[in-house]
């Protein structure tokens, strides 16, 4: 069976203090969290050592980088390497969401590069992938969900590919309060680990997790997470509350 993974994306939200505050709610809440569950949180990088800190010794709880740039070091103005997550304990980091490609023009080849190097450096990539509205009316969901996959994991090893996370996140759904209907979710689901398959070894498309994200909030989770190929979900705004984000991380699967 396949551990499902709770993870927030806080995107650019909370300094530190407010990254304190919401630790100090959320933590007592996630006290008895069933211990065949994984919950992530990325917040922005300059509350990463806050919340890995807070994080000590709590094995199903792990901080995630919402970025990262796939060189480990050199004259990369504003950047950040996995050396550096990775010296902060940071055990996961988003790569290719849907604000990186559209809003800051990442384009799938570097995402590519990023997911290599993440995983040389034994940081677990959570890879984003979604189409837009547009894409999604002229009918080419599952053509762009499959080059997408193909250009971001192409260079990915049968052995590496077991400590990827796949993120299907439609573009039209994130931040906007409109979901993925449960149709609409397992047939993207589905379509990415039967792509997996056939470019994986067999068991790795059964181990996979792909989670789904998309204005995920705990009035929906449990409908979601109850589809046969959805493992987990990418949480933005609903993982900015402490209450919030501890109700979808405990919810009932
Ligand atoms: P949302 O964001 O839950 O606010 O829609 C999800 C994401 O962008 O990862």
């Amino acid at each position: 069976m396949r551990t499902p993974i709770m993870a927030a994306n806080w995107k650019m939200h909370k300094t530190v203090p407010e990254t304190m505050a919401f630790l100090d709610t959320f933590m007592p809440l996630v006290r008895d969290l069933p211990q065949d569950r994984e919950i992530i949180i990325a917040p922005p990088f300059t509350s990463l050592e806050t919340v890995s800190r807070a994080l000590l010794g709590r094995k199903n709880i792990s901080v995630g980088a919402q970025n990262m740039h796939f060189e480990e070091q050199g004259a990369f103005t504003g950047e950040i390497s996995p050396l550096m997550l990775s010296d902060l304990r940071v055990k996961w980091v988003i790569l290719g969401h849907s604000e990186r490609r559209h809003v800051f023009g990442e384009e799938d080849e570097l995402i590519a590069k990023k997911i290599t190097s993440a995983l040389a450096h034994d940081i677990k990539p959570i890879f984003c992938i979604g189409e837009t509205l547009e894409e999604r009316e002229a009918g080419k969901t599952l053509d762009v969900l499959q080059s997408q996959l193909a250009a971001g994991l192409g260079n990915v090893s049968d052995e590496r590919m077991a400590d990827v996370v796949i993120a299907y996140e439609p573009v039209w759904a994130i931040g906007t309060g409109k979901t993925a209907t449960p149709a609409q979710a397992q047939e993207a689901h589905e379509a990415v680990r039967a792509w997996v398959s056939q470019h994986f070894n067999s068991g790795i498309a059964e181990q996979i997790r792909i989670l789904y994200g998309g204005s995920v909030k705990p009035g929906n989770v449990e409908e979601l997470m109850a589809l046969e190929d959805v493992d987990g979900a990418l949480v933005g705004g609903a993982a900015l509350d402490p209450e919030s984000f501890a109700e979808i991380a405990t919810c009932s699967i």
